[in-house]
This record gives structure tokens, sequence and C-alpha cells, in this order.
């Protein structure tokens, strides 16, 4: 049966079953490690090579997605090669719809952050195979998305209920008609008390203080072949000026949630800060 990453053996081992001279010659029936998705699965059965392909695509190139979907509620244009926003228009659009694309520019990307109603199961139901390969690579788990979608989340069973009202939001970002990333969110209490900072060195949490954070940043994630182009800046932007209807938020309104190594750059690049009696970085994180 295939598997995804999170049930890998170690390293060595995925090495020795992948040696090039028994792929070659047709005969391998070893389970083997895709490098680049990372997931495990048996070359001579089908269903497990079909499984593989879908999962890998996903995983490099997001998922496929519809103009119906989502409400758009930023649009930017970019250079393709270089990334680099060359306009960006900022726009709440309020009756949704196809949008345009019309330009002469070939050789600008036309890419847009959406935002997911918890009321429409289609989109919702596309998120949601977004956010299996979202938590299959950071080993969280796949039953926390009732706060941003209608979801009825227990024992492993979803379904959608489409009447409470969620307690967070969820947005997708756009490029080339596929979900390239995605970020969900949650809306913290202060009176919860579930603030922190985490010393970035260390991973270490500050004790006896507990800041008050607005908006929570549970999954953040950008497709593999999609990284390092500001995706996940932009994302978090939008999170900032749209998650919380009619009131932009500051930067350090929003906390993390156990950052991933990858998080974790993300995170002192977008909101750390410096203490300043030890110099430490420190990221706004909850609990
Ligand atoms: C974390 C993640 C969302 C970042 O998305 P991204 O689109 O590549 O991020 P950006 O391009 O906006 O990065 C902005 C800045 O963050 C920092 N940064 C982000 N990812 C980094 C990485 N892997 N290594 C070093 N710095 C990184 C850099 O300072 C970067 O600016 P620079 O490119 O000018 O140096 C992406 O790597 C990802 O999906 N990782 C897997 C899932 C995950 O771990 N999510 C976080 C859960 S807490
Ligand atoms: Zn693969």
């Amino acid at each position: 049966m295939a598997r995804p990453p999170k049930n890998l053996q170690n390293n060595s081992t995925g090495k020795k079953l992948t040696q090039s001279v028994l792929r070659l010659d047709g005969n391998d029936s070893a389970p083997r490690r895709c490098h680049e998705c990372g997931m495990t699965f048996s070359p001579h059965i089908s269903s497990d090579v079909n499984l593989h392909e879908k999962y890998h695509v996903l995983h490099l190139n997001g998922r496929k997605w519809s103009m119906k979907w989502g409400d758009i509620i930023e649009k930017y244009q970019l250079n393709r090669e270089t990334s680099e926003a060359l306009h960006v228009n900022l726009q709440l659009i309020q009756n949704r719809g196809p949008w345009s694309l019309a330009s002469s520019h070939t050789a600008l990307s036309h890419d847009y952050v959406a935002q997911i109603s918890a009321s429409r199961k289609s989109e919702v139901m596309a998120t949601l195979d977004i956010m299996e390969i979202v938590n299959d690579e950071l080993k969280a788990p796949q039953n926390e998305n009732h706060f941003w979608s209608h979801l009825y989340e227990r024992d492993g069973i979803s379904d959608f209920k489409g009447q409470t009202k969620p307690t967070g939001t969820a947005f997708v970002y756009v490029s080339n008609k596929r979900a390239v990333g995605v970020i969900t969110l949650e809306y913290l209490n202060s009176r919860d008390e579930r603030g922190r900072w985490m010393i970035y060195d260390t991973a270490g949490i500050v004790s006896n203080v507990k800041p008050s954070f607005k908006l929570g940043i549970s999954r953040v994630w950008v497709c593999k072949q999609q990284r390092g182009r500001g995706i996940g800046t932009r994302l978090l932007e939008a999170a900032r000026k749209y998650a919380v209807p009619g009131f932009e938020l500051e930067k350090l309104d929003m906390a993390w949630s156990q950052p991933s190594e990858s998080g974790g750059k993300l995170a002192k690049s977008y909101n750390g800060v410096v203490h300043q009696k030890s110099g430490k970085v420190l990221i706004p994180c909850y609990i």
C-alpha cells in the first residue's frame, strides 16, 4: 500500500530499496520512496501508482481550482520569471462570479487570494483535499478543520453541517488555476489566555508571560514548486487584512501554532521580534 511520508522508515532503509539496478530491469516489486513528494508506494500495484500520482501532483503543484470557488479578496500581477509583484491591486470583491483576467501582458502571471466560505460545500471540500497534504507534511492531525468550515469532525468522521458559526477562516492562493497555497486561522479569545512567546533559537516558551493575540495561524502551506516566491507572506498579509471582517490587524496580533522548521523561518521574517534585554528573537505563538 502507498504510504504518505509520515510513515516512512529511516533514510538508509529507503536508499537500499531504491537501487537503480532493480528499477531499470522492470522487476522491482519492492516499495520505493519518491524523493520529491516523500511518498512510499509499490510500483507494481496500479492502485498504489495512481495514488502516488495524485499525491505527487498535489504536493508539488497544488490542486486544480475553479474560479467559482472562494471570494477573491486580493489580486496580484507578477512577473513570471522573478515572481516580483509589478502591481498589487487591493480590492475587496463584493459580488462573486468569474473574474476576467484580460491582459495583453503574456509575461505576467495573474494570481489571487480567495477566502473560503464555510457554507459553500464544494470549495470547503476542495480545500480539504489540500489540507490532507498539508497535514501529512506537517504530521499534524487531520481533524482540525471545524473552525474554518461547517464540518463536523469526530473519531475520524467528517460531515458537512452547513450551519454552525465558524470560529476561524481559510484562504487559498491561486496561480494559473491551481490552489498552490493555503492558510487556516482561528479567532483567539483573550479570556482563554492561549498566547505565548517562543524563543526562536531554542523553541522554548517564555514562562509566566501570556501575551494577548487575536488570530491564530493554525496551518500555512505552499506547494513545493512555488516556495520561496513570497506566497507564504502574501497569505499572511491577506489573513492580517481580511480574516476579521472590517478590521485590519497588526502583524503582532497574529500568533503561530507550533511552527515547523520552515514555518519558524517564515514566522521570524514576518513577525518575529527582538527581545531588548536578551537580544533573542521571539515568535508570537499560541497553545
Ligand atoms: C513555510 C512555508 C509556508 C513558506 O512559504 P513560502 O512561500 O516559501 O514563504 P515566503 O517565500 O513568503 O518566505 C518569506 C521569508 O520567510 C523566510 N523563509 C520562509 N521559508 C524559508 C525556508 N525554508 N528557509 C529559509 N527561510 C525561509 C525567508 O526569510 C523568506 O524571505 P526570503 O525568501 O526573502 O529570504 C513553506 O515553506 C511551506 O509550505 N512549508 C511546509 C509547510 C510548513 O512547514 N508550514 C508552516 C507550518 S507552521
Ligand atoms: Zn512523488
